[in-house]
């Protein structure tokens, strides 16, 4: 079978780092386009560069929104550090990003392809602003792939996710898009995708550029996870809505409709999915309840280690 066509909209980000090196053996993947989020755009950009040049990946790189669509920018520095991606040592970076026109990138990609996925993994601006910009595309999709959100308690407030809640409008814009396929990946699944320090053991014994670097990743960002939460494995948030689309066999979906609260003093960027049995909403999204964990750490550290 042909290797899904996707669009990786990130904002690297140490999950978003593996992701791109997953989704590009297992995906043909046509962009790269970069979002505010862990980390300022500028940063965002540079660390998507960063990862194609030291795993020599040929894909194109456009940065795209250097802010929410109406609520102030955020970043995760506790998480991912002031660089977005602290830990190893940072090599210079040769690449340049193809344009600053991320939004018209996945514009035209999806009008010029038949049946491309768009996989976000960072906050939704770019995606939202494309729907908005350029509704034909929508129904020109194979679908949407979403890390966001959270059926339970969120990570950066108690009941927001992260991706969802720095920009909670451009998330509803999506969620409420009625895009012919919505997966969401919430840190209710994300959770049960941990690395740890086997999975960092593994990584150093293969050695190489590539490798080294990720487990430099993982160190740092486990390192943060024991420090504030007492994990001793830390979530790989971003490649679950890679495999979702490589691998949906490997996960238990159940449809749902999932709104979200935009104005909510204790719960802006919650992800609201109506859970009630019998319920009349119809479901604009099929949400990731469980998966194959052991599957899908296999497949992590086989294509981090493919890079040689
Ligand atoms: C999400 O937020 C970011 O910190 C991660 O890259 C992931 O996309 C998890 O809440
Ligand atoms: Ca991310």
């Amino acid at each position: 079978m042909a290797a899904p066509k996707i669009i990786l909209d990130c904002d690297p980000g140490h999950d978003d780092a593996v992701a791109i090196l997953l989704a590009a053996q297992h995906c043909d993947v046509l962009a790269i386009t970069t979002v505010s989020g862990n980390a300022p755009l500028t940063l965002t950009t540079q660390n998507a560069l960063l990862m194609c040049e030291l795993a020599g990946l040929d894909i194109p790189v456009h940065a795209g929104a250097d802010r929410p669509l109406l609520v102030p920018a955020a970043h995760a520095p506790r998480a991912h550090g002031a660089t977005g991606l602290d830990g190893p040592p940072r090599p210079e970076v040769h690449r340049s990003e193809a344009s600053n026109d991320a939004v018209g990138c996945i514009i035209e990609t999806v009008r010029g392809h038949d049946d491309v996925w768009l996989v976000p993994v960072g906050p939704l601006t770019n995606i939202a602003l494309a729907f908005r910009q350029a509704p034909d595309i929508v129904e020109r999709l194979a679908g949407v792939s979403l890390m966001g959100g959270a059926i339970g308690p969120g990570n950066v407030t108690p009941t927001a996710e992260f991706n969802i809640w720095a920009d909670p409008h451009a998330a509803q814009i999506v969620f409420a898009t009625g895009a012919p396929l919505v997966r969401m990946a919430g840190l209710n699944l994300t959770h049960q995708l941990c690395v740890g320090p086997t999975e960092t053991a593994a990584l150093r014994t293969h050695g190489g550029a590539v490798s080294t670097f990720v487990a430099d990743l993982f160190e740092f960002y486990l390192a943060g996870y024991r420090e504030r939460a007492g994990l001793e494995a830390a979530p790989m948030h971003d490649p679950c809505a890679v495999l979702a689309v490589t691998r949906p066999d490997l996960f238990a979906f159940t449809a749902r409709h999932v709104d979200v609260e935009t104005d909510g003093t204790l719960t802006r960027g919650m992800t609201v999915a109506d859970e009630r049995p019998g319920t009349d909403a119809s479901p604009n999204c099929e949400v990731a309840y469980s998966l194959d964990a052991d599957a899908a750490l296999a497949l992590i550290v086989d294509a981090v280690c493919s890079y040689g």
